[in-house]
C-alpha cells in the first residue's frame, strides 16, 4: 500500500490543501520517506490493517512532487474538520515529526484550498482598517515595548507609557511576559495607562493606543478582552504560539471591534532549523484565523530569520495573491477576500534600522522597540523622539545621517548605537 502514495502524475483538485514538507529521510529513500509521511499524516499507519478499504484508500493523501529534499503532498479536503484548525494541524503537522523514518522534516508552507478562505473570518480590520483608526495615512506605525520587561509597578509602567507617547510612539505595547503578575495586576495596568494614553492623545493631537497582553487561559482572556472593551479600549495583544490555535480561534470569534496584536513568543521553538514548522506556514494559519497584526522577524535585529524567509511572510500575510517561487519553495496562494495581517518588526531594532526596514517592506508595516527606545541615553522619551524622527526622515527621502543634524536625538541614538 505504502507505494499507492506516491503519484508523481497526479494533478491536485482545487479543493485538495497542498503541505510543502522538507524531509531528511532515515537510511530510506526519499519516496518511501515521503509515503511514510503522507500515509502517517492521512489515512495510514506503520502497517497494513485488515479494515482499510477502497473507499478509505480513496481519501489518501498523495506525494505528487519530489524535489530534492522538498516533497509536496495533496490532502483530499474530506480528510478535514475545516474550520477546526487544531484538527488541521494534527494531521498534517502531528504524528509525522516523531516518525523513526524521517531524521528531520519541516513543515514549509501550506497552501489552503479556496473553501478555507470562505470558512475562516481572516482579520477584522485589514491594514486600511488599522491606519484609518490611527488616522495615520502611509507611514509605518513606531511602536515601543514597555522595558525592563517585567518589574515595573503599575504607575511606573504608566508613566513611562505616557513619557513614551509624548515622544512621537503611535502603539505601546506589553511585553509578552507581562499578563497580571502582583506587581502589575492587568486591571488597574489597563486602567491607568488608558489614563495616560488619553492625556497624551490630546497633548500631541496624535491618536494613541495601547495594547495590554491578555495572554491567559481562554476564560480569562475572554474576561480580559471585555474589560478592556468596557474601558473603552480598541486593542489587545496575545502570545499565539504559547496559547495555542483553538485559543486563537475563541479570541478571534469573540473580538469584535478588538484589534488582535499577535506575538509570536516561542515560535523558535518551532521554526528554527530543520525539524519543525515554518514561520510561514506560522503566519498563513493565523492570517486565516485572523489576527490583525503578526510579528514576522526584521532581518537585521536580535532575531534570527533571513532575509528571504522574512519578505516571503510579509509578503503571504499581506498580499492578496502570492505566486508560487520554485526556488524558494514557497506555494501559490490567494487569499481570497480574507484581509491582511499588518506586519509587525520587532527584536533587537533602533533608530538606524528604519530605512533598510521599509526598503526590505515598504510603509505597511509596524516597526517597534523596546532596547531601542528605552535604552536611547537620554531616555525614553528622547527614544521615542529618535524612532519617529527616522522614521520621517525616510519618508521625507532624507539619509538619518543629514536628518541628524537638525534633530538631536537621532544623532544621540545614532552615536550610541553605531
Ligand atoms: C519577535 O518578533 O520574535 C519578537 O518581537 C521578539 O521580541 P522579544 O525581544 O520579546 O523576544
Ligand atoms: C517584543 O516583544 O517585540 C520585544 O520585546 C522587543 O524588544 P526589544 O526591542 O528590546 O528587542
Ligand atoms: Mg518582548
Amino acid at each position: 500500500m505504502l507505494k499507492e502514495y506516491i503519484d508523481l502524475s497526479y494533478k491536485p483538485r482545487r479543493s485538495d490543501l497542498i503541505c510543502m514538507f522538507k524531509i531528511k529521510p532515515n537510511r530510506i529513500s526519499m519516496k518511501k520517506a515521503a509515503a511514510h509521511v503522507a500515509a502517517e499524516s492521512s489515512v495510514g499507519t506503520w502497517t497494513e490493517v485488515g479494515p482499510m478499504n477502497d473507499r478509505i484508500k480513496k481519501m489518501r493523501a498523495r506525494v505528487f512532487d519530489i524535489d530534492g529534499n522538498y516533497v509536496k503532498i495533496a490532502y483530499p479536503e474530506v480528510l478535514f474538520e475545516k474550520d477546526n484548525m487544531a484538527q488541521v494541524m494534527s494531521s498534517i503537522a502531528g504524528n509525522i515529526f516523531g516518525m523513526k523514518v524521517v531524521n528531520e522534516l519541516r513543515l514549509e508552507d501550506i497552501d489552503f484550498p479556496d473553501d478555507f478562505m470562505r470558512i475562516y473570518k481572516g482579520p477584522e480590520f485589514g491594514i486600511r482598517g488599522i491606519r484609518s483608526h490611527m488616522k495615520i495615512k502611509e507611514r509605518p506605525f513606531v511602536g515601543a515595548i514597555i522595558k525592563p520587561k517585567i518589574g515595573l509597578k503599575t504607575k511606573q509602567h504608566a508613566t513611562l507609557a505616557y513619557e513614551t507617547w509624548m515622544g512621537g510612539i503611535d502603539i505601546i505595547k506589553d511585553d509578552e511576559n507581562l499578563s497580571n503578575q502582583r506587581f502589575n495586576p492587568f486591571k488597574d495596568r489597563v486602567v491607568e495607562t488608558y489614563a495616560v494614553k488619553d492625556k497624551a492623545s490630546s497633548e500631541t493631537g496624535e491618536v494613541k493606543e495601547y495594547m495590554p497582553n491578555i495572554t491567559a487561559e481562554t476564560e480569562t482572556m475572554l474576561e480580559r478582552m471585555d474589560f478592556i472593551r468596557s474601558q473603552g479600549g480598541k486593542y489587545a495583544m496575545v502570545d499565539v504560539v504559547t496559547t495555542g490555535f483553538s485559543t486563537i480561534q475563541t479570541i478571534r470569534k469573540n473580538s469584535k471591534g478588538i484589534i488582535l496584536h499577535a506575538h509570536r513568543a516561542m515560535h523558535g521553538a518551532i521554526t528554527r532549523g530543520n525539524q519543525g514548522i515554518s514561520m510561514l506556514a506560522l503566519a498563513k494559519i493565523y492570517r486565516l484565523i485572523g489576527v490583525d497584526q503578526l510579528h514576522i522577524g526584521t532581518i537585521v535585529g536580535k532575531m534570527e530569520g533571513d532575509k528571504t524567509e522574512v519578505v516571503n511572510i510579509w509578503e503571504n500575510i499581506e498580499k492578496k495573491i502570492v505566486k508560487k517561487d520554485k526556488k524558494e519553495h514557497i506555494l501559490a496562494e490567494n487569499w481570497g477576500n480574507i484581509k491582511p495581517v499588518f506586519a509587525v518588526c520587532s527584536g533587537g531594532l533602533h533608530p538606524s534600522h528604519i530605512p533598510a526596514l521599509v526598503k526590505s517592506f515598504g510603509k505597511d508595516i509596524i516597526i517597534q522597540a523596546g532596547g531601542g527606545v528605552h535604552g536611547h541615553p537620554d531616555g525614553s522619551r528622547a527614544g521615542a523622539k529618535a524612532m519617529r524622527q527616522s522614521v520621517d526622515a525616510v519618508m521625507k527621502n532624507i539619509s538619518l545621517k543629514r536628518y541628524s543634524k537638525k534633530y538631536n536625538e537621532l544623532k544621540r541614538a545614532l552615536d550610541h548605537w553605531k
